[in-house]
């Protein structure tokens, strides 16, 4: 296997579980030293471990992608450890409350748009200027399909969704000629915690219903777009979303 990402260091939040912990386990088998990134310790620990388990080489960091200043402490501390950042993936993301907008309270959209949103723009301030002092990087930003179009009762998600996905645009643009890549990918409906914790078999099933594919996707089938994005083979690819969705957005 040709391996992609040797010596790079990728720094990875929402890694503990789904399609993070995808994310990085592919990326630690393709040569990447990987810092999990997430507020879940106990379940962060055990992919570190299953990474050094196959050979690479990994280390867990606390993160609360909602807090500015932990967003700073991270990219500090992997700069003390790894002396660089090559590769960052702002990931970390909840579902959010599901009610329509007169119902969806305050406490929620607040919460909402703190995790999925501003903590992809304390994310990427702080990995920038990490980037900027070595020959810069990649950075790949998780947005969603609910990035392009609606998704009634989840105004808070479609709304960071969208925001990201603007967020990624202005990045690239930004540091285009410093060295720096910046994408969004939009996954469909994807079997993880995220989904399958929120919804019953009833709900999944209305979900794998608007696949045209007739399935939901799988975390690994979104880490495979990941490692091509982070790699060398995706050059001149910048500014750009890419959904990987069975189909949804076609529809
Ligand atoms: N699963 C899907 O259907 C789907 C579809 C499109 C986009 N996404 C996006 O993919 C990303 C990952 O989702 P997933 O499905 O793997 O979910 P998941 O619930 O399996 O994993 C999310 C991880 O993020 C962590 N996290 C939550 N809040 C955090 C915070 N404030 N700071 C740091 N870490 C935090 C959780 O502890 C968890 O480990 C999210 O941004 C999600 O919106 C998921």
């Amino acid at each position: 296997m040709e391996k992609l990402l040797i010596e790079k260091v990728a720094v990875i939040t929402g890694a503990s579980s789904g399609i993070g912990k995808s994310i990085s386990l592919l990326f630690a088998e393709h040569g990447a030293e990987i810092v999990v990134a997430d507020i879940d310790e106990s379940k962060g620990r055990e992919v570190v471990q299953d990474i050094e388990k196959a050979g690479g080489n990994s280390f867990f960091l606390k993160c609360d992608t909602s807090q500015s200043k932990d967003c700073e402490q991270l990219i500090e501390r992997t700069l003390e450890k790894y002396g660089r950042l090559d590769i960052a993936i702002n990931n970390a993301g909840i579902a959010g409350d599901s009610a329509p907008i007169g119902d969806y309270s305050i406490e929620a959209w607040d919460k909402t748009i703190a995790i999925n949103l501003s903590g992809v723009f304390y994310g990427m301030k702080h990995q920038i200027n990490a980037m900027l002092k070595n020959e810069g990087g990649t950075i790949i930003n998780m947005a969603s399909i609910l990035g392009k179009v609606g998704f009634a009762t989840s105004s808070g998600y479609v709304a960071a969704k969208h925001g990201i996905i603007g967020l990624t645009k202005n990045a690239a643009l930004e540091y285009a000629k410093k060295g720096i890549k910046v994408n969004a990918i939009g996954p469909g409906f994807i079997g993880t915690p995220l989904v399958e914790n929120n919804l019953n078999d009833e709900e999944v099933e209305q979900l794998i219903q608007l696949h045209p594919q007739g399935r939901l996707g799988k975390p690994e089938e979104v880490a495979e777009l990941a490692l091509w994005l982070a790699s060398e083979k995706s050059s001149f690819v910048n500014g750009a979303y890419y959904p990987i969705d069975g189909g949804y957005l076609s529809q």
